[in-house]
């Protein structure tokens, strides 16, 4: 057993989280101030946004240094002081690598070209903000390949010079004390060598064919994970997987390759239907029942879970939330969820932070749309909506400093309300023995979602009306009225009957 499989994690979004300086961007000290409050939350790991110096072209997924801090969030040693305390809270730290890319303004860039991907003529490759993958470098006579924006360009795996300057950074940080590394696009790092033309789906969008899942970026996985490990007992390693395909996702935590990999599959589903959601825990049983999946309806590439996927309604929000924190899995918080914040809301293009969101509007404007056509485009694209400062319940502003992203902040209603839901829940959670134990049973009746773990029934109700449950035990968690072995749960309520009391 592993520490982290009974953990339940939060991620902090560096800028928006809290801002202790009060220049309107989030930093360490704010989050070390913070430290009491997730502790009331009550869950036991964080995951640290990048706060590597950086372009600040995709807020920080573009790292100029790997092995400092961006003044942005303050020192090292403020970051020394946060890791001392996160350690007396108890609080486990992992930490963001981007190794796919670097920004175009790291030192590697001009002193060793040979770490990045060349050629001499782009083929229709598109970066995943749109547009070519490909940006002519007139001192190399040679186009630079960047999956992501121009000022991120590819570290070319192939040079085994590269994972020895990876392996110091990991090293770095270990020493620094983290307790484990959330890799980015970690199933990117490798292209097929031919550069074939990627193909085209029936929507006109590109299949990322020959640019991602490709030979080789497993061995370079193996080799990193195997590093960590030699270097740290028990580290945590988690992969997001460019993919929502399960079968893809899943293949890079087996073998343990890495320990778990984020499940867009169920992570990233637009509409609530409790069909989909139901069907796809039960794949992820399928693809995963020797491993721990990984749970999580929000991210800061989303749209926020209580605008995305709750609209706005409180109760399927608990219940999402109830969901997210009982089934089996490593649940992942998104700061602002603990208190119901919703979508950010933009009015203008000079609103926008977000290089996908800027991208999108400068396309569509370039075809010809109008302000207000491209503005609708680029706020359908723009992860903006998910990025804004956190509202907290007990505190309230986040920063006296103008906030480094504009738009307005839907104050969430009811924040204390939301918090203590999830402070009962992650309560419950940790009191009963069930973290780990697998599913004895997993099914969908009416629009109920239930399983069985260890002596629990848990029973979420995505329906608009009561559901009755015959069974003995009692009520533990949730609000359900109870007569003999008669539980009637209301609607949209979620619900744990202790089998065994
Ligand atoms: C995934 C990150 O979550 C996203 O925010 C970023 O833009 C891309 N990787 C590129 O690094």
């Amino acid at each position: 057993m592993h520490w982290f499989e009974k953990s339940v994690f939060y991620e902090v979004y560096m800028k928006s989280f809290c801002d202790g300086n009060q220049d309107g961007v989030g930093d360490f000290i704010g989050l070390k101030e913070r430290l009491p409050y997730l502790r009331k939350l009550g869950v036991d790991g964080l995951w640290l946004t990048p706060f590597y110096p950086s372009m600040q072209v995709d807020n920080g997924y573009d790292v100029s240094d790997y092995k400092a801090i961006d003044p942005l969030y303050g020192t090292i040693d403020d970051f020394r002081d946060f890791m001392k305390e996160a350690k007396q809270n108890e609080m486990k730290i992992i930490i963001d690598i981007v190794f796919n890319h670097t920004a175009i303004n790291h030192k590697w860039f001009k002193e060793h070209p040979e770490y990045y991907v060349w050629k001499t003529k782009p083929n229709n490759w598109e970066s995943f903000f749109g547009g070519s993958a490909f940006t002519f470098h007139a001192k190399q006579n040679a186009y630079y390949y960047h999956s992501f924006a121009k000022e991120q360009v590819d570290l070319n795996w192939g040079n085994p010079d590269v994972m020895a300057e990876a392996k110091q950074i990991l090293r770095f940080w270990l020493e620094e004390g983290v307790d484990g590394f959330r890799f980015d696009v970690i199933n990117n790092l490798t292209v097929d060598k031919a550069f074939p033309d990627n193909p085209f789906d029936q929507k006109g969008e590109m299949i990322h064919q020959y640019d991602r899942n490709q030979r080789g970026v497993k061995a370079i996985i193996a080799e990193l994970s195997g590093f960590c490990r030699a270097n740290k007992e028990d580290v945590f390693l988690v992969g997001e997987i460019s993919s929502d395909n399960l079968d893809e996702i899943a293949s890079y935590s087996e073998n343990h390759l890495l320990d778990v990999t984020f499940n867009f599959n169920l992570g990233s589903i637009e509409n609530l239907h409790v069909k989909e959601i139901f069907d796809e825990l039960v794949r992820m049983e399928e693809a995963l029942s020797d491993r721990m999946p990984t749970l999580f309806f929000g991210s800061h590439d989303m749209g926020r879970l209580m605008s995305r996927l709750a609209l706005q309604n409180r109760m399927v929000a608990k219940l999402l939330a109830f969901l997210m924190l009982t089934a089996r899995g490593i649940p992942f918080i998104y700061n602002g969820e603990e208190v119901g914040m919703r979508n950010q809301i933009f009015q203008s293009i000079d609103e926008f932070r977000d290089v996908q969101g800027i991208q999108a509007y400068e396309l569509a404007r370039a075809q010809g749309l109008s302000e207000k056509e491209a503005l609708k485009i680029g706020t359908e694209k723009t992860r903006d909506v998910g990025r804004g400062p956190l509202v907290f319940a007990d505190r309230k502003p986040f920063s006296k400093g103008k906030p480094w992203i504009l738009g307005r902040v839907e104050t969430a209603t009811d924040a204390t309300d939301m918090f203590q839901f999830y402070s009962r829940l992650l309560k419950f959670r940790k009191d009963a023995d069930f973290q780990t134990r697998p599913y004895e049973k997993l099914v969908l009746e009416g629009e109920t979602i239930q399983f069985i773990r260890g002596r629990y029934l848990f029973v979420a109700n995505f329906g608009e009306t009561d559901f009755l449950v015959k069974e003995a035990g009692v009520v533990v968690f949730g609000e359900a009225k109870q007569n003999g072995n008669d539980c009637t749960i209301g609607p949209l309520c979620g619900v744990v009957i202790d089998l065994e009391a």
